[in-house]
């Protein structure tokens, strides 16, 4: 489902060290970590793209080359696949490479995600855009995750971000927002806290990686200190933007999230699309059922 959008452009912050997934992120970026067979941020693109987005600016670090190649046309690849008569396989590279206008930006030091979108600034321009991040997953096949915040967007004219109730004791691995929801479950956002101290959280309300904001963004980013971490926080723009006039809205969005950041999540997540596929279903729960039986579970 393509849809037409106000929202055509998407930023995809991938610059960060991926220290949780060392060693693997040593020389790839861990939105480039397969989900399955099909790396990370290729799925979140899908999702952009779905969505109505036309044109992603990747922000990229020191692995860039693995982000900007797996997006391009690799000819001696489709070349050797038709060869070996493997026409599909063929024909899946070359659509991977015209899925969507890829501009790359360059994130010369980690300074942290608010410094990481900043840097995206001159492409995308005055006009309204999405921020997904790349290690970040939402699964909604009829309605995409970004595509239902762009709609708030376009109905309310605030900034839309995505929000889910994560466990108590949980409040200090994310930015938390608290304010007023409504009948249908939206939040007006009026405070916002990146990794609250324990016991100081306003809310149980956390960010999810999935971000509709206006071009007013940029003078808060452009201004926004060192916080939580030493880094600068996406979060900390927000909150000046939250309190402008326009507003900001968090919404519960419709989909499966996972955090294919983290250890945990990053295997639930390849379990789940896994177990989605219907050549691998049946394979993949006889696997599950050796290994926990091996284990004596
Ligand atoms: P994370 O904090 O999850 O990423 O940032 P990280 O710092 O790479 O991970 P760990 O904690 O060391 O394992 C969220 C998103 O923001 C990007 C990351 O690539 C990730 O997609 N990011 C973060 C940047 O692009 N630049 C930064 O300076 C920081």
């Amino acid at each position: 489902m393509t849809a037409r959008s106000s929202v055509r452009k998407a930023v995809i912050p991938a610059a960060g060290l991926g220290t949780r997934f060392l060693p693997a992120t040593k020389a790839v970026p861990k939105e480039m970590l397969p989900i399955v067979d099909v790396p990370t941020i290729q799925l979140v693109i899908d999702e952009a793209v779905r969505a109505g987005v036309t044109d992603v600016i990747v922000v990229n670090g020191r692995n860039k080359h693995a982000i900007e190649d797996h997006f391009d046309h690799a000819y001696e690849l489709e070349h050797t696949l038709r060869e070996r008569g493997n026409a599909r396989a063929a024909d899946e590279m070359a659509a991977i490479s015209t899925l969507v206008r890829l501009i790359s930006v360059r994130q010369k030091q980690p300074l942290g995600l608010g410094h990481a979108v900043l840097c995206a600034r001159e492409a995308v321009g005055d006009e309204p855009f999405a921020v997904l991040l790349g290690d970040d997953l939402i699964d909604n096949d009829a309605d995409p995750g970004i595509g239902q915040l762009i709609r708030v967007h376009a109905e309310t004219g605030a900034a839309a971000i995505a929000i889910m109730e994560v466990p108590a004791g949980k409040e200090h691995m994310y930015g938390i927002v608290a304010g007023d929801r409504d009948a249908g479950g939206r939040m007006r956002i009026r405070e916002m806290v990146e990794k609250p101290k324990p016991g100081t959280a306003p809310s149980r309300w956390a960010i999810v990686g999935r971000y509709v904001l206006p071009p007013e963004i940029w003078p808060h980013l452009a201004n926004t200190p060192p916080g939580a971490g030493g880094e600068i926080q996406l979060t900390d723009a927000l909150r000046e933007l939250a309190v402008s006039p326009a507003g900001m809205v968090g919404v519960v969005v419709a989909g499966a999230r996972h955090d294919a950041g983290d250890k945990l999540g990053y295997l639930r997540a390849n379990l789940a699309y896994a177990l989605k596929r219907p050549e691998l279903r049946d394979a993949v729960l006889a696997l599950c059922r050796e290994i926990l039986a091996g284990q004596g579970v």
